[in-house]
C-alpha cells in the first residue's frame, strides 16, 4: 500500500513524477503529493487530498519545477487521509524531505523524544518521525564527520541514513531528498518493494518496475537492508551492514501498452479480456506431451525433494487464497497428496508442526502482501521449503522463497483481481499434473489433463461472449442489498470468489457459501429481493446442486445461474441464466469465475462505483 516514485537527472522531475504516480495509484488513492527540487536547492512541495487527479490539476495551476523529486500516493494507516497527513514530509528545519511505504511500529516512542527534544510535528503520520529523526542524524552525523568523510561526497548522509534507519521497528521503502544536498537521493527499503531504473544521466525511483515502463528497461530491485545513494549519473548501492554490494541490473519485461488502458474503459475489463491470453502464457512451455506432464524451470528442488513431498501448504490472502482452495481440489485430485489452505495472516501466527515433508507454496499476484511474506519467513524459520506463485517479476515474496512459478500474467492494475486469479488456478491445475505423474497418475488421465488445459483459452474466449447477458442482468439486480453466491466442490471456491468480487467493487454484502452449507444459516437471508447466484455446470455435484437451487426457488428468491452450454433443466427453474462452454469439471473454475466478474463489473459500474479503485481497498497490501 502506498506507492512512491523519485527521479533525478535532466528532465521537468514533475512530469515523470504524476506519470509513476498515476500507474502506481493502485497502491493507495486517498492523497497525494511530490516534492521537487529547482536549480537553488529549493524543496517546493504540493499535496492534495483525493486522487492523482486532483494533483494533477493542482500542479497545472501551480508548477513545481526542478530536475530532483519524489511523490507519494497514500493509502492511510496512521491519520486520516488529510492534507498535512499526505507525503512528502519534511523533517528539522526543512532539511529532509521524505516518502515512505510501511508501518513504523515504535512511532510513538520516537515521536515523544523528538517532540521533548523540541521537534514540532505537522501530521499523525508515522512517517513523519523518519524525517525528524533524519534531520537529527544527519546534523550529528555532520558534527562528527572525520576528515576522510568529509572528502566523500555523500558519507555522511549514509551514515545519518543508517543511523535512521537503526532506530526504527517496522517496514518501510523509503525516498530520502536533502536541502542540503540538492544533487541526490537516497532510496532505503526493509520489506516494502522498491526498484530503481537506471538510464543515461537519470535515474527513476518506484514501488515497483511498472511505473518506469517507456522510461527505462534497466531495472535494479532493491532488497532488505539496501541503501541507495542515487545521483543523476551513479548509482552506488550499500548494505545496512555489510558495506558497498554489486548491484545486477535487470531488463523490465513491462512495455508501456501493459500498463494502458488500450481501447477499454476500465484496467478491470482490459484484465478481464486478456484472459484467454494470460492463460496461455501461464501454460506456455510448461506442457509436455510427450511425459503427458508439466515442466517448470525455476522450482530449484531436485526430484527426489518433489518426489518426497507428503504435505503441502497453500498459504494467500484474498482472492488470491480463492485460488488456493481450488488448488487443494486440483491437488488432492491429481496427485493425492493431503493440501491444508491457510489464509496467510492465521498461519504467520500459528505454530503448525514441521515435518520435513512439507512444501509450503506462497500465492500473491503482488508477491508484496506483508502476511504471506510473513507466513513465508515464519515456514522458512521452521526448516519448511516454500515456492512462490506469484504475477510480479522480482517481488520479494517471488525472492525469499527457495524457488517457484511465475504467473506471466502481465502486470495487473485493476484492484479486484480478475486474471491473476484465473492464471494462479491454472499454475496450481499445471503443479497438480506434475505432481500427480510423480505419483499415480496414468499417462492416459495426464493426457486427458493437458487436452483440457489446451482448450481451456478459447472456452474463455466463448465465457466473455456473456458479456451483454452479464449487463442485461447486471441491470436486473443492481439495486439489491445483499448477494449469495452458491457452489459445489470445484465451484464452491468460485463462489467465494464471485461474491467477493462483488463487495470489493459495487460494495453490496455478499456470501460465497457451498451451497449445501446454505440450508445452515444463509438461508435465512433468502427473499424475493435477495439473488442466488449458483454455479452449476454438469457434473458429478449436478443434481444435488439443483435441489439446493429448489431450495431457494421454494422460499421465493430469485436465482441467477451460471450453466454448460445446452443446459435446459436450470432455465426451468432460475429467474436468469448464463451459459458458459461445458469443460471437465477440474478446469470448470476458471470459466466460471468470468461471468462472475463481468457481473460485479457491470453492477459496479451501474451503481456508479470507480470499478479500478475501490474506496478503502488497495491492490498491494504491505501492512499487516
Ligand atoms: C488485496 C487486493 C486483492 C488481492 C489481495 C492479495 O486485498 O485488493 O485483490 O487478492 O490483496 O494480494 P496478492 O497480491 O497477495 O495476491
Amino acid at each position: 500500500m502506498c506507492g512512491i516514485v523519485g527521479y533525478i537527472g535532466y528532465r521537468d522531475a514533475s512530469d515523470f513524477l504524476l506519470e509513476g504516480l498515476r500507474r502506481l495509484e493502485y497502491r493507495g488513492y486517498d492523497s497525494a503529493g511530490i516534492a521537487v527540487a529547482n536549480d537553488a536547492s529549493d524543496v517546493s512541495i504540493c499535496k492534495t487530498t483525493g486522487r492523482i487527479e486532483r494533483l494533477a490539476s493542482a500542479l497545472a495551476t501551480s508548477p513545481l519545477e526542478g530536475r530532483v523529486g519524489i511523490g507519494h500516493t497514500r493509502w492511510a494507516t496512521h491519520g486520516p487521509p488529510t492534507e498535512s497527513n499526505a507525503h512528502p514530509h519534511v523533517g528539522g528545519d526543512n532539511v529532509v524531505t521524505i516518502c515512505h511505504n510501511g508501518v513504523i511500529e515504535n512511532f510513538q516512542e520516537l515521536k515523544s523524544r523528538l517532540e521533548s527534544e523540541g521537534y514540532v510535528f505537522q501530521s499523525a503520520t508515522d512517517t513523519e518521525v523518519i524525517a525528524h529523526l533524519a534531520a537529527e542524524c544527519l546534523e550529528k552525523a555532520s558534527a562528527k564527520a572525520s576528515t576522510k568523510e568529509a572528502k566523500q561526497p555523500f558519507a555522511v548522509l549514509v551514515k545519518a541514513v543508517k543511523a535512521t534507519l537503526s532506530q526504527l521497528r517496522g517496514t518501510y521503502g523509503l525516498v530520502l531528498m536533502f536541502r542540503d544536498y540538492p544533487g541526490v537521493i537516497i532510496a532505503a527499503r526493509l520489506g516494502s518493494p522498491l526498484v530503481l531504473g537506471v538510464a543515461e544521466d537519470e535515474h527513476f525511483v518506484a514501488s515497483d518496475a511498472s511505473a518506469l515502463a517507456g522510461y527505462t528497461d534497466k531495472i535494479v530491485y532493491l532488497s532488505d537492508h539496501q541503501i541507495a545513494v542515487v545521483t543523476a549519473d551513479s548509482l552506488q548501492v550499500t548494505h545496512r551492514d555489510l558495506g558497498e554490494v554489486r548491484h545486477s541490473i535487470e531488463s523490465l519485461q513491462i512495455s508501456t501498452p501493459d500498463v494502458d488502458l488500450g481501447g477499454y474503459s476500465h484496467y478491470m475489463l482490459k484484465e478481464i479480456f486478456e484472459q484467454p491470453e494470460s492463460l496461455k502464457n501461464a501454460m506456455r512451455g510448461r506442457l509436455c506431451e510427450d511425459d503427458a506432464t508439466a515442466m517448470f524451470g525455476g522450482l530449484n528442488l531436485t526430484p527426489q525433494q518433489l518426489g518426497g513431498v507428503n504435505r503441502i501448504i497453500l498459504t494467500a490472502c484474498g482472492t488470491s487464497w480463492h485460488a488456493a482452495l481450488v488448488g487443494e481440489y486440483l491437488i488432492e485430485e491429481f496427485a493425492r497428496i493431503p493440501v491444508e489452505v491457510e489464509y496467510a495472516s492465521e498461519l504467520r501466527y500459528r505454530n503448525p508442526p514441521v515435518d520435513p515433508g512439507t512444501l509450503v507454496f506462497a500465492i500473491s499476484q503482488s508477491g508484496e502482501t506483508a502476511d504471506t511474506l510473513g507466513a513465508i519467513r515464519e515456514m522458512k524459520r521452521k526448516g519448511h521449503r516454500t515456492l512462490a506463485i506469484c504475477n510480479t517479476v522480482g517481488s520479494s515474496i517471488a525472492q525469499e522463497a527457495d524457488g517457484g512459478v511465475y504467473l506471466h500474467a502481465g502486470p495487473e492494475i485493476g484492484v479486484a483481481s480478475t486474471k491473476a486469479y484465473t492464471s494462479q488456478c491454472m499454475v496450481l491445475g499445471l503443479l497438480a499434473l506434475y505432481f500427480g505423474r510423480m505419483r499415480h497418475l496414468s499417462f492416459d488421465a495426464g493426457t486427458r489433463i493437458i487436452n483440457a488445459f489446451h482448450a481451456l483459452p478459447s472456452k474463455v474466449r466463448a465465457a466473455l461472449q456473456t458479456d451483454e447477458e452479464c449487463k442485461r442482468i447486471a441491470a436486473k439486480y443492481c439495486n439489491a442489498n445483499n448477494f449469495l453466491y452458491l457452489g459445489r466442490q470445484y465451484n464452491f471456491p468460485t463462489a467465494l470468489e464471485g461474491a467477493l468480487k462483488l463487495k470489493e467493487i459495487s460494495y453490496i454484502h455478499a456470501e460465497g457459501y457451498p451451497a449445501a452449507e446454505m440450508k445452515h444459516g444463509p438461508i435465512a437471508l433468502v427473499d424475493e429481493s435477495t439473488p442466488s447466484v449458483f454455479i452449476v455446470p454438469q457434473g458429478f455435484v449436478y443434481e444435488k446442486v439443483m435441489s439446493n437451487i429448489e431450495e431457494v426457488k421454494a422460499r421465493g428468491g430469485p436465482v441467477i445461474a451460471i450453466v454448460d452450454h445446452g443446459d435446459t433443466r436450470v432455465a426451468e427453474l432460475a429467474d436468469d441464466v448464463i451459459s458458459v462452454p461445458s469443460v471437465e469439471e477440474f478446469v470448470q473454475p476458471i470459466v466460471s469465475a468470468v461471468p462472475l466478474q463481468l457481473l460485479s463489473y457491470h453492477i459496479a459500474l451501474l451503481r456508479g462505483c470507480d470499478v479500478d479503485k475501490p474506496r478503502n481497498l488497495a491492490k498491494s497490501v504491505t501492512v499487516e
